[in-house]
């Protein structure tokens, strides 16, 4: 790709920008926020890292949405932070209204770019995206499965010892406390988890992941995870930029596949040059159909709260 701009430098933002460009996942990142000189600040910071990490990415930040202009993504961040013991949904209407703000900016500066949320509620909020901007609805899509995976992962690694290398973990359905992690598709090079883990201590981790942000918030206290969150964004870019037809658990618009329409929720899909690909159904079993649905109808009791677009 030649360009993304992340809209939004708070830690997640600016960790992201510092990930895509160490790892040249673009020629350009550009930083758009309003607070004045911060995002220029943060390129200036990050750029000044290329000698010790070796990269030519050139970074740039504006207050300008106009930087927009070329963009082949956009990465929002943008959005106020939920406070401890606040849960995702707490901050939905001020989140919409900051990224209906958004994307008016990219209807005006880079219609046909991508289109990465990664603010909260990112599953109402990825819906909200493509309500607005319309069109291929494999172009608008959110980040929240790479992230919860990389937990449930971590959790399993802690657990057994065993090196998150080899640990592969899936979570679907939306991103808060009715999200599915899915122990029957998680392994251990190709091996079952349930081999190296009872039930009971199993349980525990789904739980753990489950309230993952929320447990890295209220030992941070003033701020939400974004090392681990930067990475799964930059995960998800580097499939999209390398055009490598991962599957990833993505928030994606359904039309139909799992039951469900008009509504954004953590999937399986195949991620390559043009966004989502396709997304993949799994078949799943009555209790992992009645977690989903669960899910489905939370997000869906959230999407109910958005004002008409
Ligand atoms: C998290 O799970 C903030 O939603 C983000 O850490």
């Amino acid at each position: 790709m030649q360009k993304i701009t992340i809209v939004g430098t708070g830690r997640v933002g600016e960790t992201t920008a510092q990930i895509l460009a160490e790892e040249e996942l673009c020629r350009e990142v550009a930083l758009l926020d309003v607070r004045s000189g911060v995002p220029e600040g943060i390129a200036l910071d990050i750029f000044q890292t290329a000698p010790f990490f070796d990269f030519d990415t050139r970074l740039e930040g504006s207050n300008n949405p106009a930087v927009l202009v070329g963009s082949d993504l956009v990465i929002v961040t943008a959005g106020l932070p939920r406070k401890p013991g606040m849960s995702r949904s707490d901050v939905l209407e001020a989140n919409v209204a900051i990224l209906d703000g958004v994307l008016d900016s990219i209807q005006r500066w880079c219609p046909e770019a991508m289109v990465l949320v990664v603010s909260n509620p990112v599953d109402v909020l990825t819906y909200r995206a493509w309500q607005r901007l319309g069109g291929d609805r494999g172009r608008v899509f959110g980040q929240a499965g790479v992230l919860d995976a990389s937990r449930m992962a971590s959790f399993i690694a802690e657990e057994t010892g065993l090196s998150t290398l080899d640990i592969t973990t899936l979570v679907l359905g939306g991103h808060g406390d009715t999200m599915v992690p899915l122990p029957r598709f998680c392994t251990v090079n190709g091996i079952p988890v349930r081999h190296f883990i009872s039930e009971e201590k199993m349980d525990r981790i789904i739980e753990r992941t489950r309230s993952g942000g929320a447990e890295i918030l209220a030992l941070r206290k003033n701020s939400s995870a974004y090392d681990a969150p930067g990475a799964s964004v930059a995960a998800m870019v580097d499939a999209i930029s390398n055009n490598r037809r991962r599957v990833m658990p993505t928030v994606a618009i359904l039309d139909g596949e799992y039951g469900e329409k008009d509504i954004a929720m953590g999937v399986p899909c195949i991620l390559a040059e043009q966004g989502i690909e396709s997304v993949v159904e799994l078949d799943l079993n009555e209790e992992e159909m009645a977690s989903f649905r669960s899910s489905v109808k939370a997000i869906r009791a959230d999407l109910g709260r958005i004002p008409g677009k």
